[in-house]
């Protein structure tokens, strides 16, 4: 029986490419999204050849229709044995001016639905004795970001989930990672003026961004080859940190 993986932000440029290959690789999947509906019908067009493919539409920044999703996921969808969040959002902002709702969004799409996802699979995963869990974290978890403070605080967060929870399950079969990407062609570098984008361009040694295709390559390593890892947070960058 086909394997299920759920995907958050699964609308957006990461989320949708890991989703294909998940699809390739063939998995059932769950795909979540907020509010992009055109991105995520184009997306289910293109995984018209799996007929296991359910969308769930849940804007996490309405926290009453999170706990019901999850509530949903822990009931309904006792099968996911991958749990991959890409879902996320970024705000460039001088981190004291920075409203109080932006900061509560930050953390409400990047940080709280791997809380009430995972919590509410995480059981399953341990009776079966298998699951893997990944997130989808950037550069900017480990390193100062000036003018993405807040942003940067989210993917901190994120990466001390990953090797607290993989410490605390790997005896239990369940493996946790992440994937820190630095400069990937998708919506979300919109936020970066054009001189912005061609600064960041020019410091990037290979001299361009990475593609999403290029993420959901490091997800595939991880679901195959790569099970001997837990806890860890690849950098891909395309050499930007060296
Ligand atoms: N691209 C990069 O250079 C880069 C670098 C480092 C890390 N990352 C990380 O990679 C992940 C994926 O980003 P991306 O590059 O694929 O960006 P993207 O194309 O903008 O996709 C973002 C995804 O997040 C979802 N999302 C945003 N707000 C949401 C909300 N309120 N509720 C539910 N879902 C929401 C979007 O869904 P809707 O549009 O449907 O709301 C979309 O599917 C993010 O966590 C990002 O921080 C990206």
């Amino acid at each position: 029986m086909a394997k299920t993986a759920l995907v958050t932000g699964a609308s957006g440029g990461i989320g949708g490419a890991i989703a294909k290959r998940l699809s390739e690789m063939g998995y059932s999947l769950i795909l979540m999204y907020g509010t992009n509906d055109a991105g995520i019908t184009a997306l289910k067009e293109t995984l018209s050849g799996n007929p296991n493919v359910e969308v769930i539409s849940c804007d996490f920044k309405d926290g009453a229709k999170m706990n019901s999703v999850s509530r949903l996921l822990s009931e309904k969808h006792k099968d996911v044995e991958v749990i991959i969040h890409a879902a996320g959002i970024s705000k460039r902002e001088i981190f004291h001016e920075m409203s109080t709702e932006d900061f509560e969004n930050l953390i409400s799409v990047n940080i709280k639905p791997l809380y009430y996802i995972s919590r509410a699979l995480i059981p399953m995963m341990i009776e079966k004795g298998t699951g893997d869990i990944i997130s989808i974290s950037s550069i900017w978890g480990s390193r100062a970001a000036s003018l993405e403070v807040a942003y940067a605080m989210t993917k901190g967060a994120l990466e001390q989930f990953t090797r607290g929870l993989a410490a605390e399950l790997s005896h239990m079969g369940v493996r946790v990672n992440a994937i820190a990407p630095g400069g990937i062609d998708t919506e979300i570098l919109s936020n970066l003026s054009v001189s912005e984008k061609d600064e960041f361009l020019s410091d990037i040694p290979f001299k361009r961004l990475g593609r999403p295709e290029e993420i959901a390559d490091l997800v595939e390593f991880l679901l195959t080859k790569g099970r001997y890892m837990t806890g860890q947070v690849i950098t891909i960058d395309g050499g930007y940190t060296l």
